[in-house]
C-alpha cells in the first residue's frame, strides 16, 4: 500500500507528501542504520493510555504537527488526535503489520485528515522525513525506555541528536515507559530542558530510575 499520494513540482525528489495541507513531505522506509538492540519488540498498547500516563502534565499544544514514534495499533494516536485536536498527528512505526490495525483504527481520523501513519524509524527520522519538518511535539511511548539499559551513552545520545532536529523552537520531546519524563527544546544548555518526570535525576537506587541514562545523556544527573 503507498504510503501517501500526490505530487509537487517543488517537493524534494523521492518525496510525497503526507497530508493533503500540509508542507509535510516523507519518502519510503528503508531499514538499516541503527543498531537493532534499540527497538523495543513488544506491540502491545492500550486506550487512555496517554492521559493515564501523562495526566495533568501533558503540555498544551495549540497547533502543529504531532509525531507519535512507535504507534503500534494507533491507539495512541487517536487518543493525541482527540487530546489536541487543533493538531495534526502522524503515527509511526517500524513494523507495516500493525500498521494496518492503525489505520483500521483511526479510519474516521484518517478520513477526515487529522492524522496519517507512516512506516519509520523514530530513531532515524532523517531517514524518513524532510528536514524541514518540525513538530510541536514527539512521543516516545513504551519504546525508547524499555530499551535504554541496553544501550551506551553515545547510542542514546545518537538518537537524541537525530530526534532534535524535528522538533520546533519549545516543542516537547514526551517519553514513557514504567516511568516519564518531558523535556522541551532549548538552544541552551544540553540542548533540552527538563518540563516534568515522575522521577527526578537523584532518585534512587539508579538501577530503578529507568530515566536514569537519559538524563545522564543529556547532562542532568
Ligand atoms: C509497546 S508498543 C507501544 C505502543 C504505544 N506507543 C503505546 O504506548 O501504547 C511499542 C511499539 O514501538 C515500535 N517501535 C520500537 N522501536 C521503534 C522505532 N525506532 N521507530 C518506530 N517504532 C518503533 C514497536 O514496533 C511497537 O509497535
Amino acid at each position: 500500500m503507498p504510503i501517501a499520494s500526490g505530487s509537487n513540482a517543488n517537493a524534494p525528489a523521492k518525496f510525497v507528501r503526507l497530508f493533503k495541507d500540509e508542507n509535510l513531505w516523507v519518502r519510503p522506509y528503508a531499514p538499516g542504520g541503527q543498531s537493532r538492540k534499540a527497538y523495543h519488540p513488544l506491540i502491545a498498547t492500550c486506550k487512555n493510555r496517554v492521559a493515564q500516563t501523562f495526566g495533568s502534565v501533558l503540555p498544551p499544544l495549540n497547533g502543529g504537527i504531532i509525531l507519535d514514534a512507535g504507534c503500534s495499533m494507533g491507539l495512541t494516536t487517536c487518543e493525541l488526535a482527540d487530546l489536541y485536536p487543533h493538531c495534526k498527528v502522524v503515527g509511526i512505526d517500524v513494523k507495516e503489520d500493525v500498521l494496518g490495525w492503525a489505520r483500521f483504527h483511526g479510519k474516521d481520523k484518517l478520513e477526515a485528515g487529522q492524522i496519517a501513519f507512516l512506516q519509520a524509524d523514530g530513531y532515524q527520522l532523517g531517514r524518513s522525513f524532510s528536514y524541514s519538518v518540525r513538530f510541536s511535539a514527539i512521543f516516545f511511548m513504551n519504546n525508547l525506555l524499555y530499551r535504554v539499559r541496553h544501550l551506551q551513552g553515545p547510542e542514546i545520545k545518537d538518537i537524541l541528536d537525530q530526534t532534535r532536529p524535528f522538533l520546533q523552537e519549545n516543542g516537547y520531546l514526551l517519553l514513557s515507559g514504567v516511568d516519564y519524563l518531558i523535556l522541551k527544546k532549548d538552544d541552551c544548555k544540553s540542548g533540552f530542558v527538563k518540563v516534568a518526570s515522575n522521577k527526578p535525576p537523584d532518585s534512587q537506587p539508579r538501577l530503578l530510575n529507568s530515566l536514569y541514562p537519559i538524563y545522564a545523556c543529556l547532562g542532568l544527573a
